[in-house]
């Protein structure tokens, strides 16, 4: 999946009036934020990482026709109530190739996120970035100027890299990638908080985001895996 170029003006012909709605769900332990973005104008919107609470979510939605469902990964409190939105709504749900073959992941309605990277659906325009790490195949989206951000990148972290199918060195470069191509007042709205609430600009978590500080791989991978089996030597 190549990578937008960071002159995203190009990108990006006009803006839209969208509106991002941070959905804070939770079920027992899991606690986690899935979004809408709504178009004003046509009064269309995109779901992210649907889960847990269904009333909630449709309720946001406000009566805006939903057009589709991305998933930035597999994880059920990502994905829990992808299908019972896309079938509601008949409309796809979208994942990376990566994550769906890795994990043999499949949903009625699932399609491939293209390779070029861009996604248009109805009046948004969709890029997603390819940043393995926390699983397989997790991808960022980028709406405009907001970063969806799933586990790979959180305001106050990063996700962990500890399940199968997970790469410390693999999100090492995911974030690199970020860094390289996300804009400093891109807002960034993740798939969990720590304590900030969403909608932080990336310039903020640059400034505050240890994660992001790294500029070696062998240094950010054993501070990612402290505490691990197999990553306990000092950094
Ligand atoms: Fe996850």
């Amino acid at each position: 999946m190549p990578v937008p170029d960071r002159g995203r003006s190009r990108l990006i012909p006009s803006l839209h009036m969208f509106s991002v709605i941070s959905i804070k769900v939770s079920n027992g332990e899991f606690v986690n934020y899935c979004y809408a973005i709504v178009d004003s104008a046509s009064n269309e919107a995109l779901l992210i990482d649907p889960a847990w609470e269904m009333d909630r979510i449709e309720h946001s939605l406000s009566g805006a026709a939903l057009k589709g469902v991305l998933l930035t990964h597999s994880h059920r409190d990502h994905a829990d109530l992808a299908c019972h939105f896309a079938s509601r709504y008949r409309v796809p749900i979208w994942i990376s190739r990566e994550e769906s073959e890795y994990y043999c992941f499949e949903l009625p309605g699932l399609l491939h996120l293209p390779d070029a990277g861009l996604l248009r659906i109805g009046p948004f325009e969709v890029w997603s970035f390819l940043t393995p790490g926390h699983t397989a195949g997790g991808v960022c989206y980028l709406v405009e100027n907001n970063l969806f951000s799933g586990d790979t990148l959180f305001a106050e972290g990063c996700g962990y890299c500890s399940e199968r199918g997970a790469d410390p060195y693999a999100m090492y470069r995911s974030l690199q990638l970020l860094k390289r191509t996300i804009l400093p007042n891109t807002l960034v709205f993740p798939g969990h908080s720590y304590g900030q609430l969403p909608g932080q600009t990336f310039a903020s978590l640059l400034k505050t985001n240890i994660y992001l500080a790294f500029d070696d791989e062998r240094k950010f991978v054993q501070f990612r895996m402290r505490g691990e089996w197999g990553f306990n030597q000092p950094v």
